[in-house]
């Protein structure tokens, strides 16, 4: 079976590997960690599935050079996002080599829906089924006991939803590229400036080595001597271990505690919440959206659609020192299938959650932004004061859009506001403003315990 051909096929397989394996499944096990601020999870047993899922991603010496495991990169101790401030982290043989990309955090990926360009919106699709809640075999999005704050169904104002079906949406990765978690993850293993094992064969053999009896006992012997199946299933344990362990989902933030009643925001926070949602503001909630659904799920913060924003280049990465390389998101470099082939998709990127956003250090996907000041002044300054987002060239002139080769640029949203200001309009946000903006992002960082946080002197 080809993990290529048969994606769709794996958490069935999966699943049925898990029947086979009866009682081992779903037996209570050592409890998680109890998340600060987590108050609708109590103790938490993993699954001997997703157990196992966590040995893999701490375990260095699946890694090419013995010494770069998935915590690496994707950090618990940060909402599993890099705990530095590089714009793109080093891995390969000798932990010298540079990625292409900042890494995202692998935090709420549980509702990301697959990757389809299509007419239903993705945030439907979510709440419908999404392929890790499949895999779960439940909903992951709390429930909350006190239900306050705004409950109004998200106003969708985006100039490109007569267009829907244009628009793609969902999968993992900033460009989409896979679809489940399941899936994700043999790259990182075999990419050679991440884990950079030489091939698939490489990895089985230290799995057969390192985890063979915990593979038969769990999934049968016919998987442990099947390469595809073998790595299918340890792609299925990394998942579960995502959807099970509360950590990648504490729905803790003080936003959360704020949409559940538990919380009132300061004047800040509350006015940076309304230039978010206003559509002649900040427009923000139009592609995050910030609202609970009707069945009571909490916002994931995005939409998962893609947009070309016209970030500037960032000559902190490796690649871009040529200056023919550029990163065009769906169209590649790393996606090549149909729809990296399609002009319209080029420069396109998914829309990232914004829960824990305060904790980065850097951002875009190429981690041009050192700041979320700096990221919301982009929003509102980009075509009315280009000079103060781009470069300019030997002769002066501002090299607007310089991240995006000239044939693409044409796919750079200028319709939804605030990116539908002309050179010389007033930029749709103030600098007051934008820090009221910023005030409210960082009540989007998880661990706020209304008990104790709350009692604080709020201004
Ligand atoms: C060297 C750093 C590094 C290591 C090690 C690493 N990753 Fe990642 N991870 C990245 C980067 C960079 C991206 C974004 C790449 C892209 O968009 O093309 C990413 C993306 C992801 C995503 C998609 C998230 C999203 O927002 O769509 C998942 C899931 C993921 N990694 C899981 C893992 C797992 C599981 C492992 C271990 C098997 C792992 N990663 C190891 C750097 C790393
Ligand atoms: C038209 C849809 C859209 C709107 C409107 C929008 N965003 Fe975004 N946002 C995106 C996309 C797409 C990205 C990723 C772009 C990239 O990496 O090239 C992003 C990225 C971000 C990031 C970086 C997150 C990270 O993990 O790197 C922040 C912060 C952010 N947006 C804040 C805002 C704020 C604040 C507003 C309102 C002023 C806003 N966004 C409006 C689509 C949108």
């Amino acid at each position: 079976m080809s993990l290529k051909a048969n994606h769709r096929l794996l958490p069935i397989i999966a699943l049925a590997g898990l029947s086979l394996a009866g009682a081992t499944f779903g037996m209570a096990s050592e409890p998680a960690n109890k998340v600060a601020g987590d108050d609708y999870a109590g103790t938490v047993s993993l699954s001997a599935v997703a157990q196992l899922g966590k040995k893999l991603f701490y375990d260095p010496s699946l890694s090419g050079n013995g010494q770069m495991s998935c915590a690496t990169c994707h950090d618990p101790a940060n909402h599993y996002a890099p705990g530095n401030g590089l714009a793109v982290q080093f891995g390969g043989p000798h932990l010298d080599q540079p990625g292409l990309r900042a890494v995202p955090s692998l935090a709420y990926k549980m509702s990301t829906p697959s990757f389809s360009v299509g007419a239903e919106s993705a945030a439907d699709e979510a709440a419908e089924a999404a392929p890790m809640t499949e895999a779960s075999g439940v909903s992951l999005a709390n429930t909350p006991a006190v239900v306050a704050g705004p409950l109004t169904a998200q106003a969708v104002v985006k100039a490109d939803s007569n267009a829907p079906d244009l628009v793609p949406q969902g999968g993992m990765f900033w460009d989409g590229r896979v679809d489940s978690l399941e899936e994700q993850a043999l790259q990182p293993m075999i990419s050679p400036f991440e884990m950079a094992n030489a091939d698939a064969a490489t990895v089985y053999a230290k799995l057969k080595k390192g985890y063979g009896k915990e593979i038969s006992d769990l999934f049968g012997n016919n998987v442990l001597n099947d390469q595809d199946m073998a790595i299918a299933e340890v792609g299925f344990a990394l998942a579960r271990y995502q959807i099970e362990e509360p950590s990648f989902h504490p729905f803790s933030s003080k936003y959360d505690a704020f949409l559940r009643g538990k919380a009132t925001l300061s004047d800040a926070e509350m006015r940076g919440l309304k230039l978010f949602d206003d559509p002649n503001k900040g427009n923000c909630a139009s592609c995050h959206l910030d609202k609970m659904t009707g069945d009571g799920q909490m916002p994931n913060l995005t939409d998962f659609e893609f947009e070309a924003l016209g970030a500037p280049r960032n000559p902190a990465i490796p690649a871009n020192a040529d200056g023919k390389y550029y990163d065009t998101g769906i169209c590649g470099p790393l996606r090549n299938d149909t729809y990296s082939a399609q002009p319209q998709n080029c420069g396109l990127f998914k829309t990232p959650t914004l829960r824990n956003v305060a904790t980065r250090q850097v951002f875009f996907h190429n981690g041009v932004y050192r700041s979320l000041e700096d990221v919301t002044r982009f929003y509102v300054k980009r075509d009315t004061n280009p000079d103060e987002i781009y470069p300019k060239d030997a002769n002066g002139k501002v090299e607007k859009y310089n991240d995006l080769p000239a044939q693409y640029q044409a796919n750079i949203d200028v319709i939804d506001a605030p990116l539908n200001r002309k050179l010389g309009d007033t930029p749709a946000l103030n600098d007051a403003e934008i820090a009221d903006v910023v005030a409210f992002l960082k009540t989007l960082t998880d661990g706020y315990d209304p008990a104790v946080d709350g009692t604080k002197a709020e201004k």
